[in-house]
């Protein structure tokens, strides 16, 4: 049983194989959390681990009893005005104004399975065997508000998931603050790890050590951001990629997020996470409820790649859903790159046929396909194809590229609307800003306010014509700015507060619609690159653009870093042209492919202005993806070596089976006299022995590396990254130099 109940000492047991998380009924009848971490053996009562003292000043639950206070003892959902004097994880009002709160232990649930919260993302079970759910209900005695804390364990992941649910009774209330769930943790000896960065640089790693007072990140931007990812792990100091503990915290959520470590002075480190409270103020009424995101927390004591392979696992088998989820993903050209807005038919048809002939299956049309959109200052809103450069309309050009035996996909950006266009001429009052006042544009262009369900069904009635009139297998949605002053015009005061996470709801529900009406688009989701790489897509996108920046360099450690949660079988990943167009940098082909080997892969560049030698490598690289991408988008990733440390960096993938991997290595800058290097591979069967090839873009064997070694030897010895290759008579150029890569397949042979 996954979930232990002890009646006499109100204690709950969640645990599997792997992890237990234990909490108990506290004498003031709220829940206290007790411990998380790696499997115990279960006893009725785990009392003595509740750790009372008596603190002068200490605000105190009874008369008399100077020891049991809410200040010093570990919560599991902490409100205020109970003694806590730390940053709760929920903040109510009262219509008189009170803040104060004491919601108290009415009763539980256990059911086997896991519900889906509505209108919400969330990780599911497939068969309700796989997991079970515990229903904590807390209710407020001179209010009637409830609070339902769900808790699910999985019976073979190291997971907990959780979220809280609001109902109000009777007397009317507004939420200020509703986490998803707090963890409070028995000691502050931890660092937390995150992901930041900016457009063009997102997700990458950063560690720091958690300090008395708060840290957090964050999300204010209406998406979950390029800055700052809804992810956030706690790890033990000596903790590395391969061994240690930590405790990794992802919300299952695209809008604003905050996720924050507190420490507070008796160095107890309480983590929070969810809905960011700025600007959020949900009324209820009698009857009225309230649901969160939900928050996945993962334990390893495997290191960071311990937590990351448990999160792609989950997120890639039990987020992701519908019939892309377990197919191998497309090789397809965007022409985004190659052509910008500036395209007609003709160019597209060329750039397909040499897609073809390269070996690409899906030809994607990126921006620029509808109304005058000749530039990114109009026709957003105006889903209605460009006649001048697309003649046939979409399905006559979707025909002639399914004709040379592609299939056909088409970017679109619903939410979102120029004022050069005939949707805002008509509506101008849907944009999501005060338009009484001056109101910022990004890249020219407005929020649509999809917190409105007329905004919604309209845009839904446009996408569902464009995709109901021509053969579209796939789609990219994009999302080309953040909120910057949000209203939503002509609703009443209530409404405001509640606008920004009805937004999310009113995309959330789009994409609902679109993914039922038409199951078989492959749907990837895009926000200007990489600003809503979050799970809560993932949902309804099995695939995501990672950014904006396609420089093989540069994408060694955005990549590196989107491993942390997300698998790499949602990470979009783009062989683009040389000079790279966002930081110009000139890299070798080889190198660029080893990089996007690791995700989705596809072509983003002109075609038609390579050589034929660049064209014949590609075909070679295209067959090897096709060759391998099952291994690479189903396997077991590890990071071997980090690119935010050093020169060089290597990861690989090994299939579930370990048969077969496949690893990479990359070098930035090549040193003067440079050293020797052995990388020492992981998740390989010891006693088995591999085939080493090295893959140069499916050069001749024999130019290349190619060896056999057991398992042992590859993890405990390493292989070597420097020239081996004494008996060739010279070092072929792409072997050296700076933005040198390497790539080795392994098979087992014994
Ligand atoms: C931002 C995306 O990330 C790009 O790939 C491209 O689709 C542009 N938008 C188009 O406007």
């Amino acid at each position: 049983m996954p979930v232990i109940f002890h009646e006499k000492t109100k204690e709950f047991h969640l645990c599997n194989k792997e992890i237990s998380y234990i909490f108990r009924i506290l004498a003031n009848g709220q829940p206290g959390h007790i411990y998380f971490g790696k499997r115990l053996t279960d006893r009725e009562d785990f009392g003595h681990m509740i750790e009372y003292a008596r603190r002068d000043m200490a605000p105190c639950a009874f008369e008399g009893d100077s020891r049991f206070s809410l200040e010093h003892l570990k919560q599991e959902y902490p409100g205020y005005g109970s003694g806590d004097m730390r940053f709760p994880a929920f903040e109510l009002e009262y219509e008189n104004g009170s803040r104060t709160t004491d919601f108290r232990y009415k009763g539980y649930a256990i059911y086997k399975g896991k519900r889906k919260p509505e209108g919400l993302p969330a990780v599911y079970v497939e068969k309700e065997e796989e997991a079970e759910t515990l229903e904590i209900t807390l209710e407020d005695g001179l209010t009637g508000v409830q609070i339902v804390l769900s808790y699910s364990i999985f019976g073979t992941y190291p997971v907990i998931t959780r979220s809280t649910c609001f109902y109000c009774k009777r007397d009317r209330v507004t939420l200020l603050n509703a986490m998803s769930g707090c963890l409070d943790l028995p000691d502050k000896d931890y660092e937390m790890v995150e992901l930041a960065g900016a457009w063009s640089r997102e997700r990458h790693v950063k560690v720091r050590s958690l300090e008395y007072g708060i840290q957090s990140i964050y999300s204010l931007r209406g998406c979950s951001s390029h800055q700052f990812n809804p992810f956030l792990a706690l790890k033990r100091r000596n903790t590395d990629e391969h061994s240690g503990e930590v405790i990794g915290a992802s919300l299952v959520y695209s809008g604003d997020f905050l996720a924050q470590a507190e420490v507070d002075n008796f160095d107890v480190t309480r983590l929070i996470m969810g809905i960011h409270p700025n600007e959020f103020r949900w009324e209820m009424e009698a009857g009225e409820r309230f649901q969160t995101p939900e928050m996945v927390i993962v334990y390893s004591e495997n290191g960071l790649n311990g937590m990351s392979q448990t999160f792609h696992r989950l997120y890639r088998t039990r987020l992701a859903r519908g019939k892309w989820r377990d197919m191998e993903r497309p090789i397809l050209l965007n022409n985004w790159e190659a052509t910008y807005f500036d395209f007609h038919e003709e160019k597209l048809l060329e750039l397909a046929e040499r897609a073809k002939e390269i070996g690409v299956e899906l030809f994607v049309l990126d921006d620029g396909w509808f109304g005058r959109r000749n530039d990114a200052t109009s026709s957003l809103g105006d889903w209605r194809v460009n006649e001048e450069k697309l003649p046939g309309g979409l399905k006559g050009l979707a025909d002639k590229i399914n004709a040379l035996g592609l299939d056909f996909g088409l970017w679109i950006e619903p939410e979102m609307v120029n004022k050069d266009s005939d949707l805002y001429r008509a509506h101008p009052d849907w944009v999501f800003a005060d338009t009484r006042r001056n109101y910022c544009h990004s890249r020219n262009q407005y929020v649509l306010d999809f917190s409105k369900k007329e905004v919604v069904d309209y845009i839904h009635g446009q996408i569902r014509k464009v995709l109901s009139e021509a053969p579209v297998s796939y789609i990219k949605w994009d999302m080309n700015r953040s909120f910057s002053e949000v209203f939503s015009n002509g609703m009443d005061r209530r409404h405001q507060g509640k606008a920004r996470h009805k937004y999310i709801l009113g995309v959330y529900d789009l994409y609902e619609r679109l993914i039922r009406e038409f199951p078989d688009i492959l749907f990837e989701s895009c926000a200007s690159g990489g600003a809503r790489f979050d799970p809560g897509m993932l949902y309804y996108a099995p695939q995501a653009w990672t950014s904006d920046d396609t420089d093989a360099v540069e994408r060694i450690k955005i990549q590196y870093g989107t491993s942390y949660v997300y698998p790499l079988s949602s990470m979009g990943s783009h062989v683009s042209a040389s000079p790279n167009h966002q930081i110009f940098r000139r890299t070798p082909l080889h190198t660029r492919a080893n990089v996007a080997y690791f995700g989705t892969f596809g072509y983003e560049l002109d075609l038609t202005a390579l050589t034929e030698d660049e064209l014949e490598e590609m075909k070679r690289l295209t067959a090897f993806m096709k060759r391998n991408r099952s291994l690479i988008q189903k396997g077991v990733f590890y990071r071997l070596k980090s690119p935010f440390e050093h020169n060089s960096s290597a990861w690989m993938v090994v299939s579930e089976d370990r048969e077969e991997a496949l690893a990479a290595y990359f070098r930035v800058l090549e040193p003067s006299q440079a050293g020797f290097e052995r990388i020492r591979l992981s998740g390989l069967e010891r006693n088995w022995k591999y085939m080493v090839r090295e893959e140069m873009a499916g050069e001749s064997p024999g130019d290349y590396y190619e060896g056999e070694h057991y398992g042992d030897e590859l993890m405990y010895a390493g292989l070597s990254m420097s020239d081996t290759s004494a008996g060739l008579p010279d070092i072929a150029a792409d072997r050296q130099g700076d933005y040198f890569s390497r790539l080795f397949h392994m098979k087992r042979i014994i």
